[in-house]
């Protein structure tokens, strides 16, 4: 039998770059771990606002208000990706207590740290926080009512292995809603290697 040229040869480290671009972002948010944002007030309705610590509030990272869209119900199992500081963990917490739990899935242990204490300050109980990453969520199959994201799924240098995970994870009939920037063009390459644009 002949053995084939390249067997055994090693593919070179990283060959897309997907973990460069996973450390670029990792640096990116763990730089902004407890800052002001000031996008919250222009996101979420005042009666969403006045159920939030005030650290929560600050640190919204967010595009958009998917827990508005998403219909919570009381019972429901919620999955947030990319919780960040958790101010959508903490107001899904809410909409589906009683008998709801509320997962904040982040990369960076640093901000689920910050989110821990935002949820504790807001006293929700029926919210956990995971660390990992979404594309590779470390629930099981068809665990999950509803899957939230909030600026996160762009953030990813392999998004077809995110949605898969979602899929994965969300019940028959389950539902996902998604707050993010999306580009419907091809980007020029001045953008694709751009660190900042990848990280932003
Ligand atoms: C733009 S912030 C949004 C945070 C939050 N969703 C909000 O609305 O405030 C992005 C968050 O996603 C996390 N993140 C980025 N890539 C991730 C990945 N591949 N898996 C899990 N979390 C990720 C970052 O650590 C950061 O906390």
């Amino acid at each position: 039998m002949r053995e084939h040229a390249h067997a055994g040869a090693q593919p070179p480290e990283d060959l897309l770059g997907q973990e460069t671009i996973k450390g670029l972002v990792r640096e990116a948010y763990r730089a902004v771990v407890g800052t002001t944002t000031g996008v919250a007030e222009r996101l979420y309705d005042p009666e969403q606002l006045a159920r939030l610590p005030r650290g929560a509030v600050e640190q919204a990272l967010g595009v958009g208000n998917p827990v508005r869209a998403a219909g919570l119900q009381p019972g429901e199992v919620v999955l947030d990706l990319g919780c960040g500081g958790g101010i959508d963990t903490i107001l899904a917490a809410h909409a589906v207590a009683p008998g709801g739990r509320s997962i904040g899935l982040d990369m960076l242990p640093e901000m689920l740290e910050v989110a821990a204490r935002h949820a504790a300050e807001a006293g929700v109980a029926n919210v956990e926080w995971m660390l990992g990453e979404m594309e590779a969520i470390p629930l099981p199959e068809a665990s999950v009512d509803v899957v939230l994201s909030n600026g996160v799924i762009n953030l990813s240098p392999r998004k077809s292995r995110a949605f898969a995970e979602i899929y994965r994870v969300l019940r028959p009939g389950g539902r996902m809603v998604v707050a993010d920037i999306v580009v419907d063009e091809d980007l020029p390459p001045e953008i694709l290697m751009s660190a900042a644009a990848w990280a932003g």
